[in-house]
Parts: structure tokens; C-alpha cells; sequence
């Protein structure tokens, strides 16, 4: 049995796999508990996925990856074929904007397409999850090191980040936070600030949270202080991760990066996009094309059931807006970084 790469990452994890089992903590509940929830199958995984029990762009194609492997274990010998090829369909349903879940899916089904029997679907599947996921982790502490390049401190430098992009969103240790990590292990953070990233608020519940369980020192502001942050120069770098990147480098990352973005670029502070190749869609030209998901009008109405507006108003819910690549400054992935990114860069690595 394959062994549960969770337990080589660092400090928090999203997810435990058991070789016949998925454990996922539920993020919806952190910080005020901490409430594993075994998934059910693939339905129950991807059921996970669509309410962000768990969630990030990398950890939720790795849980699909597992869903799969799920699939194949609950199937019936007659059915199997029909059963996985169903759960990848459903999987694939969860969510839209994060192309690691359809990346992640597609090699999940090159190989259940190679399968000759239930038992060989059983055994590949799980050790191919195994795989994407240890494949994310590597990716995250290579990209941490191409980054330490590009930032190339002297001194300890103050960053800033939006949404939750740590162990909790990847395989482990993360991309952007991974970044913030690796200086904070170098000795050159000083402090990072974390919008808290309304609505849903994954970096006051989840960044906050895993920086501060891990010594990492961190200020939380409300996302509309960053322009009076970056005003101030406290900060030399927005440091975000991607839910997807386009041929062109324009890039869909949690709503508000673009906002940030456009700040960096007026207040001269470097803007870093962190993320692995898994969340490279070539297949897209640019930003335009990207399907940004809408949620539920009550994450921003509510808190936890707690009205924070008339009952009933109308709300805009996009959860992921689109950073055009003349706005970036960088792109690092683990195969490599692409500096002011465009069309001909992404294809240096990504042809
Ligand atoms: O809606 P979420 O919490 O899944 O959105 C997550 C983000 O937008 C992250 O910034 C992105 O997935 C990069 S995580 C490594």
C-alpha cells in the first residue's frame, strides 16, 4: 500500500489518505475546530469539493485524484468501467474554475483507460493519486526555491498575500505561502500581511491560522487596507497563487487578486504569481476564456447564519477574478520562472 504523502509534508494538512479511505479536515469549520470528515466515495469527495470542506486549486485535484481511487475500490466487479468512468464525470462537476481538478482527472483516466481488470484499477488508480499528490509537494519546495531567486532579498523584506494558498490549499507546505515559508526559514520575512479575503474569508480563518501555528509572523488586514499598506511601503512584493493560467499568463486567482494587482502596479511593489504546472491550461488563450465560478449569494449576506445585510438583497458572488499578464511581474512555477509574463514566455516552458 501506497504510503500517505500527508505525512511527509510539513505543519498542517488538508488531507489524510488511508490506501482504502480519504480524511479531509473541514476547512469550513477551521479555525474554531479542527473536525475531520471521512469522504463517502467519489460522490462524497466531490460533494467535499463543491462546499469547501475542502478547497485550493492543487489539494482539490489531488482529492479528486483520490475520489477516482475511491471509485475504483467501492466498484462492483461487473461494473466497474461504467462506476469509475461515472465518478470521474461527477468529479469533474464540482467545481469550474481550477484546472487542477480537470488536470488532475485527466490523468486519473489515462490510466484507469490502460486498466484490464477491477483489481489493476484498484491498485494503479490509488498509486497514481499517491503520485499527483507527492508530485505537488515537490512541486511547491521547488518553486519556493525559484522564488527566493527572483525576490533575491538582502534583508528581511515585509510581503503581502490574499486567500489561503498554504498546506491547507496544496499537497503541503504551499505555493505562494510556500514561498513566504521558505524566506521566513531563510531569515528574510519580516512580517507578512494577509487580506482576509471576503467572502469567505480564507485568510483570516485559514492563512492566519496555519502562519501562526507555524511562527510565521503575520498581520491580518480587512482587503481594502492593502491600498494604504502598499502606500505606506511596508511591502516589497504581492506574493498570490492561481486557479488557472492561460497561454497568454494572464491568470484566475481568488476575487480581489486583480484589485491587488493593479495596487502593485501603481504603488511599484513586485507582483508574484505562485503556482505549479498543474495550473497551466494552455488551451486557453487568454483570461477571457476562463469559466469564473458564481457562489451562493448568502456567503457574502451571512456569516455562519449571521445576517450582514437585508435579507434577500441581490449580491455579485464571483469568487475568482482574472489578472491580465502585463500585470505580473512573475510566474513561478517548478518548471521554471517566466518574468513579465506573455504568450512567447509561457511557451519556453510550456510549448
Ligand atoms: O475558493 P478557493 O478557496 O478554492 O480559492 C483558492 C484560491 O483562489 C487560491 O488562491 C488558489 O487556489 C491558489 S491555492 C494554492
Amino acid at each position: 500500500m501506497a504510503t500517505d504523502p500527508s505525512s511527509r509534508s510539513m505543519g498542517t494538512v488538508a488531507m489524510r489518505w488511508h490506501g482504502d479511505s480519504l480524511e479531509l479536515l473541514d476547512q469550513r469549520l477551521l479555525p474554531s475546530e479542527e473536525h475531520w470528515i471521512t469522504a463517502e466515495g467519489a460522490s462524497g469527495v466531490a460533494q467535499c469539493i463543491t462546499d469547501m470542506v475542502v478547497r485550493g486549486a492543487p489539494a482539490i485535484g489531488i482529492s479528486a485524484a483520490y475520489g477516482v481511487a475511491l471509485a475504483a475500490r467501492h466498484a462492483g466487479v461487473g461494473e466497474w468501467h461504467s462506476e469509475i468512468n461515472q465518478a470521474i464525470r461527477e468529479l469533474a462537476k464540482s467545481r469550474p474554475t481550477a484546472v487542477n481538478l480537470f488536470w488532475a482527472l485527466e490523468r486519473m483516466e489515462q490510466v484507469f483507460n490502460s486498466c484490464d481488470s477491477l483489481d489493476d484499477a484498484t491498485k494503479r488508480l490509488a498509486a497514481e493519486a499517491v503520485r499527483i499528490h507527492e508530485e505537488d509537494l515537490a512541486a511547491n519546495l521547488a518553486m519556493a526555491d525559484h522564488a527566493l531567486n527572483v525576490i533575491n532579498a538582502q534583508q528581511p523584506i515585509s510581503v503581502l498575500t490574499h486567500c489561503n494558498t498554504g498546506a491547507l490549499a496544496t499537497g503541503g507546505y504551499g505555493t505562494a505561502l510556500g514561498v513566504i515559508r521558505r524566506l521566513h526559514e531563510a531569515r528574510l520575512l519580516e512580517r507578512v500581511y494577509a487580506d482576509e479575503t471576503r467572502p469567505w474569508l480564507q485568510g483570516s480563518r485559514l492563512t492566519a491560522w496555519e502562519l501562526s501555528r507555524d511562527n510565521i509572523p503575520v498581520t491580518l488586514n480587512a482587503d481594502g487596507a492593502a491600498a494604504a499598506i502598499m502606500a505606506s511601503g511596508k511591502v516589497k512584493w504581492v506574493i498570490v497563487g492561481a486557479d488557472r493560467i492561460t497561454a497568454n499568463g494572464d491568470v484566475a486567482n481568488k476575487i480581489g487578486t486583480y484589485s491587488l494587482a493593479v495596487l502593485a502596479r501603481h504603488h511599484k511593489v513586485g507582483f508574484m504569481v505562485v503556482a505549479p504546472s498543474s495550473t497551466v491550461d494552455m488551451s486557453l488563450a487568454s483570461g477571457l476564456d476562463i469559466p469564473i465560478e458564481e457562489r451562493d449569494g448568502l456567503e457574502v449576506r451571512e456569516i455562519r447564519g449571521i445576517p450582514l445585510a437585508p435579507k434577500g438583497v441581490d449580491v455579485f458572488n464571483p469568487v475568482f477574478d482574472m489578472t491580465p499578464a502585463s500585470l505580473i511581474d512573475a510566474i513561478v512555477t517548478e518548471k521554471g520562472v517566466i518574468q513579465n509574463p506573455d504568450i512567447t514566455g509561457m511557451r519556453v516552458l510550456f510549448s
